[in-house]
């Protein structure tokens, strides 16, 4: 691994999800062309993460990730973008009152686009194709022409990021964000919900806590921070050549930058210590994520940090968990004691939903809000009894009313599955859902910080 490192000396290394394309000119064109484009995000905004990443590793601020499990191409609506980012800055409010603590706001969007599979192909009545990968290569239809991995889905790809980017750069710092508008945030279509009483007593908390301010002769117009919230985008990189083509050295440090997205992530599929996506991931300066399932060994783990954060930067490294609700008690704690015994200084964050997928009786791949909850309820007991720091969780979610997770305040059930699974991909908690995990990480921030969770005993053997 001391060996010299490059944007391209992933290349040499053996590499797993990424697809093969039929048409190697076509491909090599794209990439090309990429890299003559301009970058979506600067260095400095990376840098400006890296710091308020720092803060949660220290246990200063909590991480709040989330967005979709893959973007589409067929769903790039302006309507879309700003019903998620509603309802995430709902929950980032939600959090940060309940918590008193600043809340680093990371979508998984205007990037997310690639998927890793499985298995290479599916079968559906007999019939054996390619998997679908994500939008940036190849489409969701189950025919022989659409899962061709195309490379100029990665332009489109592109060009859809930047303008979901945009839209959300105007509502991040112009004036959509406004804590002034906390009522406005309020759902449309939840007018009587459980949640939306709760959110709006909160809401009007707030307001009052400002008319005071207001009122003991602070100008909140002079406040920037109040009017406008730091918000960052997120994505797995798992299409090397694409990630490639936007790694730009900044001008102002010489370092390397991966530009298209502030904070980026390897799988769990894909953190092998001498494979191309770790070795990716060791040359540039980003923010990164790694995510940690089951089989993941605590020696593994310090190599790995090893290599992705040798000078252990704090904010560098967020190690993203997803073990599934019931194997948290047997996997967290070893790692956490690894990484604390060897003074590694990272961010834990519990990504609650890819451990707990399941098929539904009626067919659905789905996931039970309470089984989300209870792996969210685990990793917050395995830090208060390790008196390491529960830094942030990492979502699938939505901001429309989808029916893909099953439970949640309004109770879906198996059968109302049907009614508006859309996803082309994982199950997503819907609007609702999302704002009701909400306060329910609210209560355990809460909690954590006034010690009162109580350590639940390790499980025999662990
Ligand atoms: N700027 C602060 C922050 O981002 C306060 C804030 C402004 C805020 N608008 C917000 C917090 C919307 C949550 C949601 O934390
Ligand atoms: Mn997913």
């Amino acid at each position: 691994m001391s060996e010299r490192w490059t944007p391209d000396s992933w290349r040499k290394k053996p590499v797993l999800q990424v697809p093969e394309y039929p048409d190697a000119k076509a491909l090599a064109d794209v990439e090309a062309q990429l890299a003559t484009f301009p970058p979506l995000v600067f260095a400095g905004e990376a840098r400006n993460l890296k710091k308020q990443l720092a803060r949660v590793a220290a246990g200063e601020a909590f991480l709040l990730q989330g967005g979709d499990c893959a973007e589409s191409f067929a769903e790039h609506g302006a309507n879309n973008i700003r019903d998620f980012f509603r309802v995430f800055l709902q929950m980032a409010v939600v959090l940060t009152y309940a918590g008193a603590l600043p809340v680093v706001k990371v979508g998984r969007i205007a990037g997310q686009f690639a998927k890793p599979r499985s298995s290479p192909t599916e079968t559906r009545d007999g019939v054996e194709l390619p998997s679908y990968r994500g939008d940036i290569i190849n489409d969701v239809a189950f025919t022989p022409e659409a899962r061709i991995p195309d490379p100029r889905r990665q332009l489109m790809a592109y060009r859809q990021s930047a303008a979901t980017l945009n839209l959300l750069r105007a509502f991040a710092s112009g004036g959509f964000a406004n804590l002034g508008s906390v009522h406005q945030w309020m759902l449309g279509f939840v007018k009587d919900s459980q949640q939306s009483r709760r959110y709006k007593e909160l809401a009007d908390r707030i307001s009052d806590a400002l008319n005071f301010m207001r009122a003991c002769g602070l100008n909140l117009e002079s406040h920037p921070e109040l009017r406008s919230t730091d918000f960052y985008t997120s994505h797995e990189a798992l299409l090397l050549g694409y990630e490639q083509a936007f790694t730009r050295v900044d001008s102002t440090t010489g370092d390397w930058y991966a530009t298209s997205g502030h904070m980026i992530w390897i799988g769990d599929r894909t953190r092998q210590l001498d494979h191309a996506h770790v070795e990716y991931f060791r040359g540039i300066k980003n923010p990164i994520g790694l995510k940690c399932g089951p089989s993941l060994k605590p020696d593994e783990l310090i190599r790995l940090i090893d290599v992705l954060n040798p000078d252990n930067e704090p904010g560098r490294l967020t190690l993203i968990n997803r073990f599934g609700a019931d194997k948290v008690e047997a996997h967290l704690p070893q790692l956490v004691r690894a990484v604390q015994r060897e003074g590694r200084v990272v961010v834990w964050s519990c990504d609650p939903m890819h451990g707990n997928t399941i098929t539904s009786t009626s067919g659905y791949k789905t996931r039970p809000f309470d089984r989300v909850l209870s792996e969210v309820k685990a990793f917050f007991n395995v830090h208060a009894a390790e008196g390491t720091h529960a830094g942030g969780v990492h979502l699938e979610m939505t901001g429309q009313d989808v029916t893909e997770c099953l439970g949640g305040a309004r109770a879906i059930t198996d059968e109302d599955l049907n009614d508006r699974y859309h996803t082309a991909c994982d199950p997503r908690l819907n609007a609702e859902q999302s704002i009701d995990m909400a306060f329910l990480i609210a209560e355990l921030l809460k909690q954590d910080r006034s010690g009162k969770i109580k350590p639940i005993p390790a499980v025999a053997g662990f």
